[in-house]
């Protein structure tokens, strides 16, 4: 379902912040100040029923020793925000995630995530910290293990049951959790109310999960802690490991760890399934943005050494047998859906097309119909691109493409950033508004739309 589209990327010139490590130079260079600014200039008419804010967190290195080993995945949390009301966007600010003391000493930073959650915001890092809360305004609050119920660290990427208000993770950390990973379960309360050992060998670096009604997915994958690594100097220390299976493991939801069911999978790295669900015939379906390997020869980022393609994955847990489809092999991450459609199955999807060879780490949205076996993208002109495609429904819609998308902008020619609003339904045509940014967003990591109806301002 490959689209042909050419796009011609305006040469820029990154002399403008230099560095020999790709991921601090140019727009992946962290951004010096904290600003507060109000009333955004915006192009176009934002929706009035959004009121809320878009947030999304990335990595704002404060001090480094070594550039040269440097790892994109490191480096202190920063979240950028846009609170939009009554059609306006009152404000924007970008704050770290904890303050100045607790940023000492802490690489990871809860750098990758932030969402709301039980009322308040929390930014979300994995085998590190556990989460850091944020005020409204995002200013820190502190680290929050779900008010001391938490043992151990959490994960970047929860999964939300819309039936149950329930979070699950998936959590490893070094060095406690080498000869297991922790499926943790936390209450709409924010307070943990599972917490189960599952013994995987090796610490592989389990960035996500899948959550269906009746299973957990654990996505057990040949990238593994890699000692050499970390004596080489390198802040990052995983590997590809040709020597170790790649399996996905289904663990019943009400099980315990030895009713996991293990199924291999060709050998491969996936940072991001984009949802999960039950088929009628038993089997589980996941869409995946799969890589061929990861870090084989790259120790700074992901990037380069295999592309990241969409995948559908159909586990039998019968058979204990994984059919692999490729849907669209244009390189892209960052998948997203209709937060209504979370385990069930969906019809849609959105990602980020990735384009690591050129300055703008992103272009195009794509727009994935896996009915129809279509995409259609939204194309945001020479040298831009939109990252995360964050998904908001549509006050009212029962449409599942019935939405808004919401997508950080980097502009590589004039090197700024805008928040840009599409209707997913008509996702070619142009923006139905754009918010100028008082200064760039670096290339991060991922966010939510988090409505004041969910978390109160204060
Ligand atoms: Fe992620």
């Amino acid at each position: 379902m490959t689209d042909t589209t050419d796009r011609r990327v305006t040469p820029i010139d990154l002399s403008r912040r230099p560095n020999a490590n790709r991921y601090l130079a140019g727009n992946y260079a962290p951004v010096e100040h904290e600003l507060t600014a109000f009333d955004l200039a915006v192009t176009g008419r934002i929706p009035t029923e959004l009121e809320g804010r878009w947030l999304r967190n990335g990595p704002n290195p404060e001090q480094l020793d070594d550039t040269s080993k440097h790892h994109w995945f490191m480096g202190q949390g920063m979240v950028h925000g846009v609170r939009l009301r009554g059609g306006t966007a009152e404000w924007y600010r970008n704050r770290y995630v904890l303050d100045a003391a607790d940023r000492a000493g802490d690489l990871f930073g809860a750098n990758t995530n932030v969402g709301g959650f039980a009322g308040t915001t929390w930014a979300m890092v994995e085998a590190g910290n556990p989460p850091a809360e944020l005020d409204y305004e995002l200013n820190p609050r502190g680290i929050n293990a779900f008010h001391g119920t938490l043992d151990g660290p959490f994960t970047a990427h929860p999964k939300y049951d819309p039936a149950t208000g329930e979070l699950h993770a998936m959590s490893y950390h070094w060095p406690d959790l080498i000869d297991h990973v922790n499926y943790t379960v936390v209450g709409g309360d924010g307070r943990v109310t599972k917490q189960l050992a599952i013994p995987v060998p090796d610490m592989p670096m389990m960035h996500d999960m899948s959550l269906t009604e009746t299973y957990a997915v654990v996505y057990d994958l040949p990238v593994t802690v890699n000692m050499d690594v970390l004596m080489d100097g390198y802040q990052f220390p995983f590997k590809w490991n040709p020597d170790r299976a790649a399996r996905v493991g289904l663990l019943p939801r009400d099980g315990a760890a030895d009713d996991i069911i293990w199924c291999d999978v060709d050998p491969c790295y996936v940072f991001h399934p984009l949802n999960a669900y039950d088929a009628p015939d038993g089997t589980v379906v996941v869409d995946v943005c799969r890589y061929e390997n990861m870090m084989v020869d790259d120790r700074v980022g992901p990037f380069t050494d295999s592309p990241p393609a969409l995948d559908r994955w159909v586990i039998d847990p019968a058979t204990r047998r994984v059919t692999e489809t490729r849907i669209d092999d244009r390189p892209q991450e960052f998948p997203r859906h209709n937060p209504r459609v979370g385990l069930q199955q969906h019809r849609y999807g959105y990602t980020a097309e990735v384009k690591p060879d050129d300055v703008n780490l992103h272009g195009a949205t794509i727009k994935i119909d896996f009915e129809t076996g279509t995409t259609e993208t939204h194309e945001y002109g020479p040298g831009r691109g939109g990252a995360e495609p964050v998904f908001v429904p549509k006050a009212d819609a029962t449409a599942e493409d019935a939405g808004w998308i919401m997508a950080v902008v980097y502009d590589a020619t004039t090197d700024s950033s805008e928040l840009h609003i599409l209707d997913a339904e008509q996702i070619t045509e142009p923006a139905v508004a754009t918010i100028e940014l008082p200064q760039r967003v670096p290339f991060g990591f991922h966010g939510n739309w988090v409505p004041d109806s969910s978390v109160a301002p204060g």
